[in-house]
C-alpha cells in the first residue's frame, strides 16, 4: 500500500483514479483547484511537504483546448509550470511522479502513429503547455512517468460521444471531421493503467490509449451504429470547414510499446466504446 496524491481529484481521470486507488487498497488523497492552485510554487511545495506522499499522480490540467489558445500565458502556467512545481515538490519527498499527458504534444504530421520516443513538436497553445509540462517533470524528478493519452471518454462528464448522441437524439444535421485522428480512449480503462504503471515504479514515458485510431468521423459512425441510429447520416467535412481556436493535430494517433513491454496493455477502442455503451444503457446489438 502506498499513499497516493491525486491533483485535479474533481475531474474525469482524477475521479475515477481515486477509485481505483482505493479498491487496490491505497491510502488516496486528492486534491483540486479548490484548495491547491498547481500554479502556485509555495503552497504546493507546503501541501506536498505536509502529506509527504509517495506517488503523486498529476491529472490536473486546464483541458479547454480552445481557452488555452485564447490564454497562452496562463495555460503554460498551469500545464507547464504547474506541473514543474509539483514534480520538484515531489522530489523533495522522494515521490514517485506520474504526469498525465496528451497526444496533442505531436505535429499530427507523421506518416505513422507515434511511439514514446518520437519527439514531440505541438502546433497549438495546449499542446507547447503539455510539452512544456514534461520537459519540466522530466528535469525536476528523475523519478517520473510521462503517460499521454487521447480522446477521453467519461461517464458523468461532458465527451464527443454523448455531443453525437445528443444532436443524433435531438435530429440536428452531423457534420464530423475526416482528417483528424487518435486513440479514443476509456477513462476507466486509463485509471486501471496508470494504477499499474505506478504501482510499477518504473520511470519513462509511457502511452496510456486505447489500442487502435480512427478519424473522429470513422468514430461518430461507430457510435451511431452502435447505438441504433444506423440510419443517420453524417456529413463528412476537414478541419478547415470547422474553425476553432485551437488547430487540432491531424494524424495523432499513439502505440503503447513501454507499458506494454511492462504487462499494461488497454483493449481495442471498438469494445472500449462498446462497455462504456453497456454501461449507459445505450448498446443495441
Ligand atoms: N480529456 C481528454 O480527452 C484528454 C486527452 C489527453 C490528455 N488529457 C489529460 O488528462 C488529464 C486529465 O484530464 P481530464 O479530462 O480528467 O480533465 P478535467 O476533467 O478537465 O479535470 C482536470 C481537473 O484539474 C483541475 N485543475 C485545472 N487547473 C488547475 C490548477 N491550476 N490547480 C489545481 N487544479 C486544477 C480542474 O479544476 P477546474 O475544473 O476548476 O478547472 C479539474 O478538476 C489532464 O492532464 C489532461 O491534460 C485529457
Amino acid at each position: 500500500m502506498a499513499r497516493v496524491l491525486v491533483t485535479g481529484s474533481a475531474g474525469r481521470l482524477g475521479s475515477r483514479l481515486m477509485g481505483e486507488l482505493a479498491g487496490r487498497g491505497h491510502d488516496a488523497h486528492g486534491v483540486d483547484r479548490d484548495v491547491l492552485d498547481v500554479a502556485d510554487w509555495a503552497a504546493v511545495r507546503g501541501f506536498i511537504g505536509d502529506l509527504r506522499p509517495d506517488i503523486i499522480i498529476h491529472a490536473a490540467a486546464w483541458t479547454d483546448v480552445d481557452g488555452c489558445a485564447q490564454e497562452p500565458a496562463r495555460a503554460y502556467a498551469e500545464n507547464g509550470l504547474g506541473a514543474g512545481n509539483v514534480a520538484a515538490a515531489g522530489a523533495m519527498v522522494g515521490a514517485l511522479v506520474a504526469y498525465i499527458s496528451t497526444n496533442e504534444v505531436f505535429d499530427g504530421l507523421a506518416e505513422r502513429a507515434y511511439w514514446e520516443y518520437d519527439a514531440p513538436h505541438p502546433i497549438n497553445p495546449y499542446g507547447f503547455s503539455k510539452w512544456a509540462g514534461e520537459q519540466m517533470v522530466a528535469r525536476a524528478n528523475p523519478r517520473h512517468q510521462i503517460i499521454r493519452t487521447s480522446w477521453l471518454f467519461a461517464h458523468g462528464g461532458r465527451n464527443f460521444i454523448q455531443s453525437i448522441l445528443g444532436a443524433a437524439q435531438a435530429g440536428k444535421p452531423l457534420r464530423v471531421v475526416t482528417d483528424e485522428v487518435a486513440n479514443p480512449t476509456y477513462n476507466n480503462d486509463l485509471a486501471a493503467a496508470v494504477v499499474a504503471l505506478v504501482e510499477s515504479g518504473r520511470p519513462g514515458t509511457y502511452h496510456g490509449v486505447n489500442e487502435g485510431y480512427t478519424s473522429r468521423y470513422d468514430f461518430a459512425r461507430y457510435i451511431l451504429d452502435r447505438t441504433g441510429y444506423t440510419d443517420t447520416p453524417i456529413a463528412p467535412i476537414t478541419r478547415a470547414d470547422w474553425p476553432r481556436p485551437s488547430t487540432p493535430p491531424g494524424a495523432c494517433g499513439l502505440v503503447n510499446h513501454a507499458a506494454a513491454a511492462l504487462g499494461v496493455r488497454l483493449r481495442p477502442w471498438q469494445p472500449a466504446v462498446d462497455a462504456f455503451l453497456a454501461a449507459e444503457g445505450l448498446l443495441r446489438e
